[in-house]
């Protein structure tokens, strides 16, 4: 019987930049027989990832001086450090801009200790894009994670995809 995982990938944006994150990560997944889902942050809830195998959160910065991830994101946040996400694979995403801000990505940064708390298996640092997919070593680093994700979850339930 063939497996094929899922994967919820919430995000959350002000211009559009980390919503095309999120949708190029879901693409490299689905490359990978992996069916994936792409939600607003706002739609979904952190609880429904306890229903997918690969979890993973794409999130802009708007740093106000608290380093804290933006207000509509705040609830979902806080859910995601309740759960306990044993035995599910994580990635975070973030688009910022490194020569603006003094902290780049932080909102992806606290995303990351979020999901440390949940206890989900982590393997990879978190994916920072300077503003939009820009580069061919932008689009590397999405199918680098990407990549991770799938092997990781592979590893975790013994299934090759
Ligand atoms: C008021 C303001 C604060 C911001 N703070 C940060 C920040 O702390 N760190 C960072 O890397 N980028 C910061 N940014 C940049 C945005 O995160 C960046 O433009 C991002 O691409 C927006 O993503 P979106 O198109 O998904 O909304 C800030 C932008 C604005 C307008």
């Amino acid at each position: 019987m063939e497996t094929q995982p899922k994967a919820l990938i919430a995000f959350c944006t002000l211009t559009g930049n980390t919503e095309e994150i999120a949708t190029r990560l879901s693409e490299e997944l689905e490359k990978c027989n992996v069916e994936a889902k792409v939600e607003d942050i706002m739609v979904a809830s952190a609880k429904d990832f306890l229903k997918y195998d690969i979890c993973a959160v794409a999130t802009y910065s708007f740093d106000t001086g608290d380093d804290t991830v933006p207000q509509e994101a705040m609830d979902f946040f806080e859910d995601l450090g309740k759960l306990d996400l044993t035995g599910k694979i994580y990635g975070v995403l973030g688009s910022g801009q490194e020569d603006i801000y003094e902290h780049f990505c932080g909102a992806a940064d606290r995303f990351e200790e979020q999901f440390k708390i949940s206890k989900a298996t982590r393997v990879s640092d978190p994916v920072k894009i300077d503003f939009n997919i820009s580069s061919e070593e932008d689009e590397q680093k999405i199918r680098n994670l990407a990549g991770s994700l799938v092997n990781g979850y592979s590893t975790a339930s013994m299934v090759k995809l």
